[in-house]
């Protein structure tokens, strides 16, 4: 492969992915240059979960080619995994765990081995404004403080790209806005981040641009280029206006209409 340990954080070329007949997505195309900040946006069912699970190497395109910093990530699980922290969307996680905040951070590390430095959980906790809870019971926690835990989780092993699925669900604005201040500090330290989103307002200041997915790549670009009448009815069906801020980004609103 000719992008073999490049710096190119994902690299997709007609990648397509079927669920027992169901075609999930189809021929994705795409390159996601480092320290770059995407927001991924579509409608329920868009394929949008499926993108990151394969972008992880969780799942293996049927066709296509899928590079994450030049290797394949199904089949260089190990070394891919090292380079990229993952956040699930909240659905499927098992937030019922009877584990301190602290113990989240260390246990699942030290099940495969990996040694992990007091003062790096530390840093982190602190990190996401959660040390002073650290050993509190994580199922007693709000959602809010439940995600800046697991993000902080999936920074432990200080990965190069970070790959977020619905990051705000179940969480309140205060722990939003901690986070979006979070990634931002991230995506400036040159970290590629990724996320899953159903509302991109709060982000759209901070993302480098936008992916608008249904099964097929709608448009992937600045906000103001995917965000057309056009490509939000392709994607949701729907039309949804959108209108220019004071600082001249295009925001779309969605009112209560969530896809
Ligand atoms: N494990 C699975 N088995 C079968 N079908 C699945 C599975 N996961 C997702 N799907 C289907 O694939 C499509 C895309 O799902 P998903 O990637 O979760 O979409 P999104 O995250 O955009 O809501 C949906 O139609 C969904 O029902
Ligand atoms: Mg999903």
């Amino acid at each position: 492969m000719s992008k073999l340990g490049s710096n190119i954080p994902v690299h997709a070329e007609n990648v397509t992915f079927t669920y027992s007949g169901n075609p999930a997505l189809q021929n994705i195309s795409f390159t996601i240059q480092e320290g770059e900040f995407i927001a991924i946006l579509g409608p329920n069912g868009a394929g949008k979960s499926t993108l990151l699970k394969l972008i992880a190497g969780l799942i293996k395109p049927d066709r296509g080619v899928l590079s994450v910093f030049g290797m394949y990530p199904w089949r260089q699980k190990k070394d891919v995994l090292k380079l990229i922290g993952y956040l699930p969307q909240r659905e499927n996680i098992a937030l019922d765990l009877p584990l301190t905040v602290q113990q989240v951070l260390t246990i699942p590390l030290k099940s495969i081995g990996v040694r992990v430095e007091e003062e790096r959980v530390e840093y982190l906790l602190r990190l996401v404004g959660m040390f002073e809870m650290r050993d509190k019971t994580f199922s007693e926690l709000s959602g809010g403080q439940q995600q800046r835990v697991l993000l902080a989780r999936t920074l432990i092993n200080e990965p190069k790209l970070l790959l977020l699925d619905e990051p705000f669900n179940g969480v309140d604005i205060p722990s939003q806005e901690k986070i979006i201040g979070l990634l931002q500090e991230l995506a400036r330290r040159g970290i590629t981040v990724i996320a899953v989103v159903h509302n991109v307002n709060p982000l759209l200041h901070e993302i480098t641009r936008v992916m608008l997915l249904n099964k097929r790549l709608i448009a992937f670009g600045r906000a103001e280029e995917v965000f057309t009448e056009e490509n939000i009815l392709k994607a949701y069906g729907a039309r949804i206006p959108v209108v220019i801020c004071d600082e001249g980004f295009a925001h779309p609103l969605y009112g209560d209409h969530h896809g």
